[in-house]
């Protein structure tokens, strides 16, 4: 008996890896995340599977429901949306399973900042521009932050930011990001991307709370930065034109040049 983690992606059905599918297909006892999980992904459960919505559930009565299917040797799939690598509550129940010695796999889904950023058209990582993305949050009823972890902090790196679980509190987003990157930085919210009720605002640090009045307040994301509007960046080296690469030698001179050719 093997616990399947499965990261069910960001919203869209068709957004589930193959293997993910598969793992449900073939375990006759679902578990999942029912606020944020796609319900059409439960169409891959094999007949007669016992479905469980966790989102009601605490952390003892899951534990309990795999000690359930374990005891009876039923497989389990353990859907979470987006990737379990982020805000999954994956490390928690894993820890659990280990101190019982129950298997476990685990699969990765699409994150939902890469939903948003395909949602925007938008590389997050321009050449000369910015080459990092920060996945953050701001604090929440269950969870505090660490106190080095300040958006202000991640600010002062000019990196694009990808903010979660904040869209209740974007005017403390606005007012922490202000200073580093200024009134004019790109902003682009996208609620609920792939659903089918997505919607993208953009705007700028000035003006996005206005933009984003009368907006839900739950399942959205928040991209700050400027890879958001930037049409003025470099090329990447490696597809110029005279650019010397392994797999694109320049000539008999070059370093990657087959000595046997
Ligand atoms: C508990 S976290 C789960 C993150 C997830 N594990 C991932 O890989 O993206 C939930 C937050 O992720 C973001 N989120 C999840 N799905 C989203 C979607 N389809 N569109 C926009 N934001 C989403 C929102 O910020 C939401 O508050």
């Amino acid at each position: 008996m093997t616990v399947h983690f499965i990261g069910a992606g960001p919203g869209a059905p068709d957004l589930l890896t193959l293997r993910g599918r598969d793992r449900i297909a073939a375990s006759p006892v679902c578990l999942y995340a029912g606020s944020l999980v796609p319900p059409a992904l439960l169409d891959h459960c094999p007949p007669g599977a016992r479905i469980v919505n966790t989102a009601p559930l605490s952390l003892d009565a899951i534990v309990a429901e795999i000690q359930t299917a374990h005891a009876e040797g039923q497989d389990v799939a353990r859907l979470h949306s987006g990737d379990l690598s982020i805000w999954s509550a994956m490390g928690e129940q894993v820890r659990r399973l280990r101190a019982l010695c129950i298997p476990f796999t685990i699969t990765p889904g699409v994150p939902a900042f890469a939903a948003a950023a395909a949602a925007l058209e938008a590389e997050l990582t321009l050449p000369g521009l910015t080459q990092s993305v920060v996945l953050t949050r701001t604090p929440g009823r269950a969870s505090t932050m660490p106190p080095a972890e300040r958006l202000s902090t991640f600010a002062a790196t000019g990196a694009t930011l990808a903010i979660h679980l904040s869209i209740h509190a974007l005017d403390r987003v606005v007012a922490d990001l202000m200073p580093a990157y200024g009134s004019d930085c790109p902003v682009a919210i996208v609620w609920r991307a792939t659903w089918p009720d997505e919607r993208i605002v953009r705007a700028t640090l000035a003006t996005i709370e206005t933009a984003a009045a009368g907006g839900p307040e739950r399942t959205a994301l928040i991209l700050v930065g400027p890879a958001l509007a930037a049409d003025d960046f470099a090329e990447s080296s490696l597809y110029a034109a005279g650019y010397d690469r392994r797999f694109r030698p320049q000539g008999a001179g070059s370093r990657f040049a087959d000595p046997q050719a």
